[in-house]
């Protein structure tokens, strides 16, 4: 059997389709809205109308580490004072750190923030990280999306210091310096989040990193986690299930080789136009399973696609329901178009999702985000494969022109021996993960102190903590999130303790 090369998308923390498709002035607020078939119409779920925010924009420094005379930016961000206890009380402000996407996207996706600000007296407020949505340097995407000189200045870097300034220049306008910020983030954005707490603990007392897998770097955990993860969320539901997706890959591998074969794997599973290679199909089978283990959610939900609840036991009951061994491929079909058809509007599958080339995380994979993974021939339910850096720096060279720096990010943040390291020097961290969520593999899955804690759910998945809380959450969610909310609290009544006896206020 073929060993598909090491797949990219795999990479994206978070399903990248809004940044694939520069959206049209009507589809800005809806971001799943495109021509593409495979997606569904926007719901009443998407647009909640309880987030209210006012869009500003920032003129941001592109460069915070020279003092090259470029041009500046303007980075989008979205604030609320509704609830707001003001300067004079020093009202606290919550900071989403922005992901490799629309910030309005990940906004009315992070109800959890929204529904603390009244309670706390917040201001909330979402800055958007510079080149993924209407943050565009260069005036354009299509400018900011050039070549390797123009892209840069996109790192997590430069993304963390444009937090930096804008937070410190916002509270000086509100002449709110004495405002307490806490961060929070989910995915990337956690790992944004709690990286901004450990490089800027001036700017900000406490962080809340959801899934954020900031482990995921060299060696740190081994590289068949994620793959391993996926995998045993499907053999928790049905063995079966997953003896069969291990099957499948190398009957479409044959079948793929037969004279029309490429023709009938495109008729069996309903694609819009020809299959050039049977990687292609792989890959666009491997993306839903992954994505289905990152939205294992506990009740029907609409975050990367419309699902029932608990999506995996739906999926693997339609592997399993036709299956006498001799269609696989049949099964395979029905299993993920619980994921790409729930709603049953497609008319056929396009799995040529990436029509402008580049997107923002691939040149992020490619120079400092490198997240090494395998899959391993025995625990995972994928094709067998080994990391292969040369070859993983061979494509981004020819995608970009660039040489990834694969040990960057553990030399700028650290990472190995993060546990004394973070129990030294760290403070006012939640590292929150379900061991569902593929991601949490690399995360933070352990206390390090008192107050770099981890809040860990076995049925969780992706960030659910940090979802809007809904009638039908499980207790177990329900208790992280009050967990979350107790410590978080108490960060605040420290600041406030420690500014009143300094002050003597
Ligand atoms: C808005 O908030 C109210 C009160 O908290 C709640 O009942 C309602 O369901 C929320 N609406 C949406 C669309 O979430
Ligand atoms: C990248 O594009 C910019 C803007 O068009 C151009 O000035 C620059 O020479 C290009 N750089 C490379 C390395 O091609
Ligand atoms: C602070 O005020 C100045 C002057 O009005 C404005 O240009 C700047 O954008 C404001 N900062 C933020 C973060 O909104
Ligand atoms: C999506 O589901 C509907 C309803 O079951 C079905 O008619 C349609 O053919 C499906 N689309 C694809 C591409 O399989
Ligand atoms: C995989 O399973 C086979 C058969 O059970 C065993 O011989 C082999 O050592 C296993 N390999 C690994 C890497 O676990
Ligand atoms: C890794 O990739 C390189 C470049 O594609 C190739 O030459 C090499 O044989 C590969 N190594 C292994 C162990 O497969
Ligand atoms: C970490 O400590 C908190 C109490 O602060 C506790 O609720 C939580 O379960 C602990 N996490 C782990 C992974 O043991």
């Amino acid at each position: 059997m073929t060993k598909p090369k090491p797949l990219f998308h795999t990479l994206l923390l978070i399903l990248p389709i809004i940044a694939l498709f520069p959206s049209s002035p009507e589809s800005r607020r809806l971001p799943f809205l495109g021509k593409h078939s495979l997606l569904h119409k926007p719901t009443n779920n998407i647009i909640n109308s309880n987030y209210t925010y006012e869009i500003r924009y920032f003129q941001q420094t592109l460069d915070h580490f020279s003092f090259d005379d470029r041009p500046k930016f303007p980075q989008r961000y979205l604030i609320n004072t509704d609830h707001w206890a003001g300067p004079s009380r020093m009202g606290p402000i919550f900071l989403y750190c922005g992901n490799e996407g629309d910030i309005e996207w990940f906004a009315v996706n992070s109800g959890f923030v929204w529904e603390l600000a009244p309670s706390f007296g917040a201001l909330v407020i979402f800055p958007e990280h510079r080149y993924y949505g209407e943050s565009m340097p260069y005036g354009s995407r299509d400018e900011a999306y050039k070549n390797a000189s123009t892209l840069a200045h996109l790192t997590a870097e430069q993304a963390l210091a444009d937090y930096a300034v804008l937070i410190t220049d916002l509270k000086r306008n509100l002449s709110a310096e004495a405002s307490p910020v806490i961060l929070f983030g989910g995915s990337y954005g956690g790992m944004l989040a709690a990286w901004m707490r450990l490089k800027y603990p001036h700017i900000a007392i406490g962080a809340l990193a959801a899934s954020a897998p900031i482990l995921q770097f060299e060696d740190i955990v081994p590289l068949e986690t994620f793959y391993n993860i996926v995998s045993n969320d499907f053999r928790r539901e049905s063995t079966s299930c997953f003896d069969t997706i291990k099957k499948s890959w190398a009957v479409i591998t044959s079948v793929g080789q037969k004279v029309n074969g490429l023709d009938h794997l495109a008729e069996t599973f309903h694609l819009c136009g020809k299959l050039k290679s049977t990687y292609d199909l792989s890959n666009w089978l491997d993306s839903a399973y992954s994505y289905l283990a990152m939205v294992d959610y506990p009740y029907p939900s609409d975050f990367l696609m419309p699902l029932p609840a608990y999506p995996i036991k739906e999926v693997c009951k339609e592997i399993d329901r036709s299956a006498d061994g001799t269609n696989v491929l049949d099964q395979i079909f029905k299993g993920v178009s619980v994921y790409y058809n729930y709603t049953g509007e497609a008319d056929c599958f396009d799995l040529d999702d990436d029509p402008h080339g580049m997107s923002g995380w691939d040149w992020q994979a490619c120079t400092e985000m490198v997240m090494p993974m395998s899959s391993d021939k025995n625990s995972s339910m994928f094709p067998e494969w080994a990391y292969n850096y040369t070859s993983y720096a061979e494509e981004c060279f020819n995608n970009f022109g660039v040489k990834p720096r694969p040990t960057w990010i553990t030399t700028e943040f650290g990472g190995h021996d993060y546990k004394s390291v973070l129990k030294t020097f760290g403070s006012n961290i939640i590292f929150s993960n379900g061991l569902l969520d593929p991601w949490s593999g690399g995360s933070v899955l352990e206390n390090i102190s008192d107050s770099v804690v981890a809040l860990v759910t076995e049925e969780g998945a992706h960030h659910l903590d940090l979802r809007a809380a809904t009638a039908d959450d499980p207790d177990w969610l329900v208790a992280q999130r009050a967990s979350e909310v107790k410590l978080i609290k108490g960060w605040i009544d420290d600041y406030y303790t420690t500014k009143k006896s300094v002050f003597n206020m």
